[in-house]
C-alpha cells in the first residue's frame, strides 16, 4: 500500500513508523510530510532514510491510506483534501471524531462500524478512551452499564514531545533548588504535581478531555443510555495512561465472569487479575501493545458495581497502534 504520514516527527508519527515495521505491514512506499520546522529532516524506515517533505494542498494524492498525527487543525484543513483524492484517511485528532458521517473505530470493540460511515476519514479515538474503552467493553457485554466513574492519571507525552522535554526541564530546575516554575505546554508546573485539567473547560464545568471521554464512548459503544463522570489529571510519568474504574451495571456481574471475560478479550493482558498484591503500572505498559488490569474488585457502593485498575501505552493502543490495526483492517476489506 502506498502510505503517507502527516507528523511523522511527531510522538505518534514516530510510533507509527515503529509499528508498521513490526507488525510488517505492506508498504509499497512511505511518504513523510512535516511543517517548515521539520522539512528536510531525515527519518529512518527499514534502513532507508526518508527526508521529510513540506506538507502542501497539493501533497496529497496518489496514496492509499494517509495517517494524520498533527493536531486538529491540520487535519481540519487537510484531510478532506486526501479523502477527495480517493486516499483513506486515519486521523489521530479529535477533528471528525464525533461527526456523523465518520466512523471512530477500536478494531477490537467495532471494526464493523467500517462498513456502516460513508465518509473516506476514519477517526481515531481519544488515548483516555481508548485504554477506558478496552476494559470496560467485555465487561458491557456481560451486562449493560448504567454509570461509569473514571478517573485518569495521565503522563506528558499525551501532549506530545514538548511534554516530556517540559517534565524533564522542570524536574531539573525543581532539584537544584529553582522554585520558580517555567512552564509552558502544562498550565503548572508539572513535575512533583498533579495537574487536575487537560484541555479547556466546556460549558458544563467537565474539561474537553473528560467530555471526549463521555461522548466517544457512547459512539463506539454505541449506547447513548451510559452516563460517564470522568476526571482527567495530568502526572508528571512519562508514558502510558492510567485509569481508575467504577463501573454500576444494571445486573449483577460476578467476579469470576467479570475475571473471564477480561482474560478473554483481545489486547487485554493482566498480570495476574486473581493475585491482589499483583497490579500493574504505567511502567509496566510503556512500550507495549497490550492494556494492562489489576485491583479488580467488588465497588460496594452500588448495587451492581465493580472497580478495576487499567493501563496502557496511550502512544501506542492510545494512537499508533490502534491506527495501523485500522489499516490492517482496511487492508483485509
Ligand atoms: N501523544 C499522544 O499520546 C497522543 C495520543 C492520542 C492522540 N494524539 C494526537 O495525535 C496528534 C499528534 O500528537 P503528537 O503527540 O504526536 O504531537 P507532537 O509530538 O507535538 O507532533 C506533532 C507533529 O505534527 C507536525 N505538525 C505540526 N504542525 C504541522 C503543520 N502545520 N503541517 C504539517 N505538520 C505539522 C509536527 O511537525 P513539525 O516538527 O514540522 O512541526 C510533528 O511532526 C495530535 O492530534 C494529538 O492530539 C496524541
Amino acid at each position: 500500500m502506498r502510505i503517507a504520514i502527516v507528523g511523522a516527527s511527531g510522538a505518534v508519527g514516530l510510533e507509527i513508523i515503529k509499528i508498521l515495521q513490526e507488525r510488517k505491514f505492506k508498504v509499497s512506499s512511505l511518504v513523510c510530510f512535516g511543517s517548515s520546522r521539520s522539512a528536510g529532516k531525515s527519518i529512518l524506515y527499514k534502513k532507508e532514510s526518508i527526508k521529510i517533505r513540506q506538507l502542501r494542498k497539493s501533497s496529497l494524492k496518489d496514496f492509499d491510506i494517509v495517517f494524520f498525527s498533527a493536531g486538529s487543525s491540520v487535519s481540519k484543513k487537510y484531510a478532506p483534501i486526501a479523502a477527495s483524492n480517493n486516499c483513506y484517511v486515519i486521523d489521530n485528532s479529535s477533528a471528525f471524531r464525533l461527526n456523523k458521517d465518520n466512523s471512530l473505530i477500536i478494531p477490537e470493540i467495532n471494526s464493523n462500524d467500517l462498513k456502516k460511515y460513508k465518509s473516506k476519514i476514519i477517526a481515531n479515538p481519544n488515548c483516555t478512551t481508548i485504554i477506558s474503552l478496552m476494559a470496560i467493553k467485555p465487561l458491557h457485554e456481560l451486562s449493560s452499564i448504567k454509570r461509569i466513574v473514571a478517573t485518569s492519571f495521565q503522563s506528558v507525552s499525551g501532549a506530545g514531545n514538548v511534554g516530556i522535554t517540559e517534565l524533564i526541564s522542570e524536574t531539573k530546575r525543581f532539584l537544584n533548588g529553582k522554585r520558580k516554575a517555567r512552564n509552558s505546554v502544562f498550565e503548572r508546573r508539572i513535575a512533583f504535581n498533579a495537574i487536575p485539567k487537560i484541555g479547556g473547560i466546556t460549558r458544563n464545568l467537565y474539561s474537553e478531555e473528560e467530555m471526549k471521554l463521555h461522548n466517544e464512548s457512547r459512539k463506539i459503544l454505541s449506547d447513548n443510555k451510559i452516563l460517564i463522570s470522568a476526571t482527567t489529571v495530568r502526572v508528571p510519568i512519562v508514558r502510558s495512561h492510567s485509569i481508575s474504574l467504577n463501573i454500576e451495571f444494571n445486573k449483577d456481574v460476578p467476579l469470576a465472569k467479570a475475571r473471564k471475560a477480561l482474560n478473554g478479550f483481545a489486547g487485554i493482558k493482566n498480570i495476574n487479575i486473581n493475585d491482589p498484591m499483583e497490579y500493574p503500572t504505567p511502567l509496566d505498559s510503556s512500550n507495549k501493545d497490550n492494556c494492562l488490569i489489576g485491583r479488580l474488585r467488588k465497588d460496594y457502593s452500588v448495587k451492581h458495581g465493580l472497580s478495576l485498575w487499567v493501563v496502557g501505552d496511550q502512544i501506542r493502543k492510545g494512537a499508533a497502534l490502534n491506527a495501523v490495526q485500522i489499516a490492517e483492517c482496511l487492508q483485509k476489506k
